[in-house]
């Protein structure tokens, strides 16, 4: 086993991966291991832009409101108003960094409208490929001083004393590795891919969230999945998404028909908190009627959104007929590793920052555009924090775990996992679903635990990951017994109304457990 020390280990490589390093390569040196492509990332496929009330009529506080009116008021106050104020200022940084967004002929940027936003305050880059130009300029300006790592899947954290280490991985050919740092981020993004549907990159399998529960970390938020409501789905197959920015651009939901969906079904219509706007198509898809984004509304199309013109290309969808067929697919995980606003989780030593961490910005359902603020302003935040922070090099010595020649036991495709949180953990919830699904992933039990002495490879360690990401979705869509925001139940549809602060509004829910930790794993039996 190679032992490989570094000041900074950072596991991903999108966005919020590639602003960590960009800040902290120049003084320290900082690894990005991802088990892929350095490219391949849910950031890489972003549409839509980055929220920031930079607009002369906009303000921090209106940003606020509408970004915990669309997380059903679950959001945690004080990081929030912190990611709202810091947008204009990080915007600042990534024009110093390079990052072009468009602008208007008269050179202002052109703010875009996205989903249960109260003002045009979206900034754009390449039309709908915002994403794409900020990996690839920050990736750019890293490459220089990071040392990137790909093909390499990180097993297990590294944890002694009670403090985070390191990280084992593997590489393709089963050969094993040891990462040792006195900083250890996971960037390792969202869950995706645990359901059929997915707008995420096929690396979106929750493996961070799945490591640094083995590992003891607090997690929580885990029943709050977004499903986007426009994918371009093709024979029940996810091709790619059709940004919320089209329906901003005054794009409709239509029925075969030609009615429009959202009409009479909430005051914003088609720009309905995502939630809402999934759930009205999935109760028209589920009566076998089928559903359509009429974009006649908007001029020049292709120009304005080339990315998404490319994917109904691709689908050979004929734009002329100026209708894309759609469905809802998982989109974006609302909770995971808890973390406070310098990236800090519940394990010295361990940060997370991007949609591997929970916040608490998103509430119960995530606010349009504003991941990618996330993933800027808390990946400044880590660097600044690491920066400040006094380096102890290592003086751990590692126990490596000798791998054994034991099997592990048989384990579920990862088809079969889709397919189980698909109808059992998706979109809309009952009581009868998810104790099916709970007995289901009970019977994994064992591909949950942090084990010693296992011969494991890398195709098995993502299934032992999906299980413990599904499993804990699961777990707490059961024990939240309400619906709020992402998460939606028939048997309580509606939201627990309590005292918030001297407001009444609606706050978090029947649960007065706030985090799923790894005692739960002591009481798998529903
Ligand atoms: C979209 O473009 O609709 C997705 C953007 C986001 O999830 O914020």
């Amino acid at each position: 086993m190679t032992v490989i020390k570094a000041d900074v280990v950072i596991i991903g490589s999108g966005l919020a991966s590639l602003m960590v390093a960009d800040i902290l390569s120049v003084t320290k040196n900082v690894i990005i291991i991802t088990k892929s492509n350095v490219t391949d990332s849910n950031s890489l496929l972003a549409q839509g832009g980055i929220a920031a009330a930079i607009s002369g009529d906009d303000d921090w506080r209106d940003h606020f409101f509408d970004t915990i009116r669309a997380g059903c008021y679950h959001n945690d106050e004080t990081m929030t108003e912190f990611l709202v104020r810091q947008g204009p200022s990080v915007i600042d940084s990534l024009i110093e960094k390079g990052i072009d967004f468009d602008r208007c002929k008269d050179k202002s940027y052109a703010l875009g409208k996205e989903g249960a936003h109260g003002r045009r305050r979206i900034l754009h880059s390449g039309g709908d490929a915002t994403g794409k130009e900020l990996v690839m300029k920050l990736l750019a300006r890293v490459k220089e001083n990071t040392t990137i790592i790909e093909h390499e899947y990180a097993i297990d954290l590294l944890i002694q004393n009670g403090t985070c280490i390191g990280v084992y991985t593997k590489n393709s050919e089963q050969s094993k590795s040891t990462y040792i740092a006195p900083f250890i981020i996971l960037a390792t993004g969202g869950i995706g891919q645990l359901y059929e549907v997915t707008s995420n990159s096929e690396q979106a399998t929750g493996d961070g969230i799945a490591m640094a529960f083995r590992a003891g970390a607090a997690i929580a938020d885990m029943e709050f999945v977004q499903f986007h409501p426009t994918m371009l789905v093709k024979s029940s197959k996810g091709i790619g998404l059709v940004s919320e920015a089209v329906r901003g651009e005054g794009a409709r939901i239509v029925t075969e028909k030609g009615d429009f969906l959202m009409a009479g079904k909430h005051p914003l219509e088609d720009l309905a908190p995502r939630d809402v706007v999934a759930r009205a198509i999935n109760e028209h898809l589920c009566k076998n009627g089928l559903l359509y984004l009429d974009i006649s509304n908007i001029e020049h199309f292709t120009k304005r959104f080339p990315s998404i013109a490319a994917i109904c290309e691709k689908a050979n969808i004929d734009l002329h007929d100026n209708r894309i067929p759609i469905a809802p697919g998982a989109h974006f995980m609302m909770g995971g590793v808890v973390t406070n606003e310098k990236g800090e989780t519940s394990i010295p030593g361990l940060y997370a920052v991007g949609e591997v961490a929970r916040t608490g910005v998103h509430g119960a359902n995530r606010l349009a555009s504003n991941s990618l603020l996330e993933c800027v302003v808390f990946a400044t935040e880590i660097a600044n924090e690491i920066l400040q922070k006094q380096q102890f090099s290592s003086i751990f010595v590692p126990v490596m775990e000798e791998e054994g020649t034991r099997k592990i036991g048989h384990l579920p495709s990862e088809l079969e996992i889709k397919e189980v949180m698909t109808k059992c953990v998706g979109i809309v919830r009952t009581r009868q679903s998810l104790k099916e699904a709970l007995s289901w992933f009970t019977t994994y039990r064992f591909a949950m635990l942090h084990w010693k002495n296992i011969n494991i490879t890398i195709e098995q360690q993502k299934i032992c990951n999906m299980i413990t990401v599904g499993y804990l979705i699961t777990l707490a869509a059961w024990e939240r017994t309400e619906s709020r925001g992402g998460h939606y139940r028939t048997d309580h549809p509606h939201s627990l109304e309590r005292k918030w602060k001297h407001k009444t509004i609606y706050f978090s829910g029947a649960s007065e457990k706030p985090y799923v930790s790894a005692k739960c794993i002591e009481k798998l039996s529903v």
